[in-house]
């Protein structure tokens, strides 16, 4: 079925994915965006060999982990929202194809509020899974993500005496190049940026990419700063990473 370029198309739906299926479905979208289309440095240092059928199941299994083991904060909010949106199967209607996926996460430094910000990233990214007794490459990640999410932590631990707590960071998003400028985005954007708003008005943070900011400026995003800098070690400097920028709404939600 062809999926025309339409703003809210109603064949278009944004849920919370509810099985480990989905989350291998979503992760081609991830491989075909970030990894196939946008090179992205960061994708591919965290993904190694993802584009061989055996380390693609290796790296979705990762992501299935991690959703597995979502917690919830004290009211039973979900900390970490798995999103697919889905638009009908050619063959029958009933069958539906995963065309984007995004990760939602509701953050706080005060237990109980969300998601606390991983103190250990060797640890929190499972690091020595990915590479193996490979000292470098574990270093190089850790520098890698501390630095893009420097000012998102900073924001939250700013967060600690509001109330409520706590922002709701847009984690990742990711349509597959076949279905873009379809406004598939948009509607898994908007479906974090309606729940922060139930859940107490929270603002919402990302670290937009150079595809991903047109999406996000439109829908109440503020760019903060300049490019994200990367605080790496010398020998890593030349290694190609993407210019991402950090965003925040500042309650202007659409
Ligand atoms: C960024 C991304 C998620 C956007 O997905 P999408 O479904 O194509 O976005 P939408 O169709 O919802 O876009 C909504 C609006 O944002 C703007 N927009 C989206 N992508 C754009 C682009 N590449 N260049 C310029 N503007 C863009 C447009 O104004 C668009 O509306 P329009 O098509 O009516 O002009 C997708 O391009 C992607 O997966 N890119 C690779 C991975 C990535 O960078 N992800 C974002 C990480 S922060």
């Amino acid at each position: 079925m062809s999926f025309e370029k339409h703003k809210n198309d109603p064949r278009l739906s944004v849920e919370l994915i509810d099985r480990p299926e989905d989350i291998i479905q979503a992760f081609d979208c991830v491989c075909e965006a970030f990894g196939r289309q946008a090179q992205d440095g960061i994708f591919l240092a965290m993904n190694p060999g993802w584009e061989t059928p055996h380390g693609k199941e290796l790296r979705a299994a990762n992501m299935v982990a991690r959703w597995r083991t979502t917690t919830k904060d004290k009211d039973g909010n979900l900390n970490t929202s798995f999103l697919k949106a889905t638009i009908p199967g050619s063959e029958q209607e009933s069958e539906r194809i995963i065309v984007g996926f995004a990760i939602w996460v509701q953050a706080s430094s005060v237990q109980g509020y969300g998601d606390l910000p991983v103190e250990d990233l060797r640890k929190g990214m499972d690091l020595e899974a990915l590479y193996p007794g490979n000292e470098r490459e574990q270093r190089y990640l850790c520098q890698v993500m501390a630095s893009l999410h420097r000012r998102r932590i900073e924001v939250i631990k700013e967060k600690a005496t509001a109330v409520p707590p706590m922002v709701m960071a847009l984690d990742m998003c990711a349509v597959d190049p076949s279905y873009q400028r379809k406004g598939v985005a948009r509607e898994l954007v908007q479906w974090g940026l309606d729940e922060a708003r139930r859940r107490g008005d929270l603002e919402a943070v990302t670290e937009a990419s150079s595809m991903g900011r047109h999406v996000y400026e439109k829908m109440g995003f503020q760019a903060e700063g300049p490019n994200i800098e990367y605080f790496v070690d010398e020998e890593f400097k030349s290694r190609r990473r993407p210019p991402n920028i950090f965003m925040r709404t500042h309650g202007n939600l659409v």
